[in-house]
């Protein structure tokens, strides 16, 4: 049987809820916002280490708001890889679950991996101003399970992209081997192309940090001024490199894909040149150029995160696979549901960053304003009318498939 038949065939009978374009839009832009903070947590929990080892009085200080930072990095990058989890589930299903069981073992420790990786991250955090620096094993065996993560990540998601290679990889010798132990793509370009950036996006990370305690009186403007040139030098270094991985990854992709010459590569590569001209810029005044570092390099990660789509589309397409073929059951109330959540989700993400924003830029104690408690209630109600709705609907539906 052709395997573009079989990939059909693993489609979910029952098609998908909504318009496969809404679920790719979705997978590209949360995609790019899960990398970014991956990106932070690589970086951050690295140079946690890193400061904490090399001693000396700024480099602790950094190092210790570094291990916090990783703390709360680590968590948005678990929250926003659930997104595209569910979005690549939908229109990749084929896939993505196949690529998943034939490494099933790493799926499931990738899950204790993670759990443990945390933790330890917590253990530094909280030793961090013990004497000597043997706590720092903690901080290296936690960053050593980041980067294994991103290893596996990567491989689940090469996998995907070539069916071609299934089945030799679902054989061993003439008997099958369905033990789920092994990882068996890996593309040094494409994985490095993810990771780099972890330096260049933790540098334009600290000339934030320099950009933020800038006003507050317990932070010396030697300091400050030490922190944002730091991050000002090590973003545009690595996006340097960055740039150049990225042409070695380009160069590694199949010639008859012709992406060199595909306009959203060239839109990538556009972004990358102006995010590398404006941190050029920046080693002047790492602190001014703070916010349009950020911003730049958020919209050179979604150009990245496109092309990549787009990439994928052009392998999938070697099987006539098109997520556009998909038959669309629409499900209005599951679409409503999804919707609601996602609205009530930004207002409760704009209140915590309000009062996480507004509490770090006073010294000792913060006091919330009358319209800050306000919206905290609103937060609040917002949760417990959901928690109801979805408990609600749970119950329902499952005494009717009892019943039925
Ligand atoms: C520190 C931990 C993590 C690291 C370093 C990491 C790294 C990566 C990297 C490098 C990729 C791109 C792979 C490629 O395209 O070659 C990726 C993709 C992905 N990650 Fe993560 N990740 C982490 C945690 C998570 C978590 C906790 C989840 C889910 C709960 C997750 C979900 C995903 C998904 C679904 C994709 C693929 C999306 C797609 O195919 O479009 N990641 N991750």
């Amino acid at each position: 049987m052709e395997i573009g038949t079989i990939l059909k065939g693993l489609q979910d009978p029952m098609g998908i809820p909504f318009y496969p374009i809404v679920f790719q839009i979705l997978l590209v832009l949360t995609f790019a916002l899960h990398i970014m903070f991956v990106n932070f947590t690589l970086g951050t929990s690295f140079l946690s280490v890193y400061g904490y080892l090399k001693g000396g009085e700024n480099w602790r200080r950094l190092s210790k708001s570094l291990v916090r930072a990783t703390t709360l990095n680590i968590s948005m990058a678990m929250l926003l890889g659930v997104a595209p989890l569910l979005f690549v589930q939908v229109i990749y299903d084929p896939f993505w679950y196949t690529s998943n069981t034939l490494s099933a073992a790493w799926v499931i420790g990738f899950i204790l991996i993670m759990m443990l990786g945390y933790s330890l991250t917590y253990v530094f955090y909280l030793k961090r101003d013990s004497r000597g620096s043997g706590f720092a094993l903690f901080g290296i065996i936690a960053f050593a399970l980041f980067l294994l993560s991103g290893i596996i990540m990567h491989a689940l998601g090469y996998q995907s992209l070539l069916p071609e290679k299934w089945l030799n990889w679902y054989l061993k010798g003439d008997a099958i081997n369905p033990s789920g132990m092994a990882l068996h793509a890996f593309q040094l370009p494409r994985f490095l192309h993810f990771i780099i950036p972890s330096f260049a996006m933790t540098g334009i990370f600290l000339m934030l940090y320099a950009w933020y305690f800038k006003d507050r009186a317990d932070f010396e403007k030697d300091y400050i001024e030490w922190v944002g040139r730091l991050g000002a030098k090590m973003a545009f270094l690595f996006t340097a490199i960055q740039a150049i991985v990225g042409f070695w990854w380009l160069f590694s992709l199949p010639l008859e894909f012709n992406f060199f010459t595909n306009p959203f590569f060239l839109i990538g590569a556009g972004l990358g040149v102006g995010l590398l001209l404006l941190l050029y810029l920046a080693q002047k005044e790492p602190v001014k150029y703070a916010v349009p570092s950020i911003l730049g390099a958020f919209l050179t990660i979604l150009g990245m995160s496109l092309a990549r789509e787009v990439l994928r589309i052009k392998y999938v397409d070697r099987f006539n696979y098109s997520i556009f073929d998909y038959q669309v059951n629409v499900d209005w109330g599951s679409t409503l549901l999804f919707l609601a959540t996602f609205v009530m989700g930004l207002i409760i993400i704009f209140y915590l960053l309000s009062v996480a924003y507004r509490s770090g830029k006073v010294e000792g104690q913060f006091e919330a304003s009358p319209s800050m408690h306000k919206l905290g209630r609103i937060s609040i109600a917002l949760l417990l009318i959901w928690i109801v709705i979805v408990a609600g609907l749970g119950v329902i539906i499952s005494i009717k498939n009892y019943l039925a």
